[in-house]
């Protein structure tokens, strides 16, 4: 469907910001906003720009039904409902603001800033704490940065990796199901007015590294962003192939 032709087309005014991959509005409820997907893809902090067609109605599909499937398994998520396909109304956050990456399998910079070999399975899963700030280059942090920062408080960093373990081992099974391998993922987490920490943003082949298990060839397996990122083709076919196996489990 084309962006603009959107149902919710009356929320255009109440831009709150537009980010790399999705669109942020105010509602009429104060408590709710809406996210609106977008095409646009980049990579390297914005170093790599492009577009992929399709991206943003099949990451919001699949980040719903991920989503769903967390709040059933009693994860709190900020997500509400789908008004279009390429629109998510999500629960009002204050942002933490860390990028949480866990990691199962070694790729990307894991394998760039220490030499492990890609591939290597890494047990227990890494949790590591980004420092969300695109000015930065979202430098790692350590803990020790992170509370000079005041970007959280110990016990929300504590709760963030314990919720980051349990997501990881929900998602982990789910996309074995799938026939997929979770390398590595993304996370973002907020806090409710009512002081919940839930997670937030998404979770789509842009913020996970997902290998098909069916696939031997290491090119022919990436199902995620790096197709964009290190330019190995048929990006639309892998997010479309993640989204019918999605489905197919849900
Ligand atoms: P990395 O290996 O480049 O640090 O990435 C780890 C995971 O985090 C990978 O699944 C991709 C995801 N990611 C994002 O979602 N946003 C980002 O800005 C970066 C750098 C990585
Ligand atoms: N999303 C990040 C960016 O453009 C990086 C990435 O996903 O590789 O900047």
């Amino acid at each position: 469907m084309s962006e603009s032709r959107s149902p919710s087309e009356k929320n255009l005014e109440k831009k709150l910001y537009e980010g790399k991959a999705k669109i942020l509005y105010a509602t009429d409820n104060p408590e709710i906003l809406l996210t609106r997907y977008k095409d646009d893809a980049t990579a390297f902090n914005a170093q790599k720009k492009g577009t992929i067609a399709g991206k943003g109605q099949i990451n919001c599909a699949i980040s719903r039904h991920l989503f769903e499937m967390l709040e059933s398994a009693g994860v709190p998520t900020h997500f509400v409902d789908c008004p279009t396909p390429i629109e998510m109304r999500v629960k009002r956050l204050t942002i933490v603001p860390l990028e949480v990456i866990v990691r199962n399998v070694a790729a990307g910079s894991l394998c760039k800033q220490t030499g492990i070999e890609l591939g290597t399975v890494i047990e227990p899963a890494i949790v590591e704490f980004c420092y969300k700030n695109d000015d930065f280059g979202d430098p790692l942090l350590s803990e020790g940065r992170i509370y000079a920062l005041e970007l959280a408080t110990p016990d929300q960093v504590e709760e963030i990796e314990l919720m980051s373990r349990r997501i990881n081992e929900l998602l982990t099974d789910f996309f074995k199901q799938c026939r997929i391998t979770l390398v590595d993922f993304k996370l973002e987490f907020g806090v409710t007015s009512d002081g919940t920490i839930v997670l937030g943003d998404e979770i789509s082949p842009d913020t996970c590294r997902l290998w098909d298990d069916t696939v031997e060839d290491p090119k022919a397996r990436v199902l995620d962003k790096d197709r964009f990122r290190q330019d190995l083709g048929n990006v639309e076919g892998a997010y479309q192939r993640v989204l019918e196996k999605v489905v197919a489990i849900a």
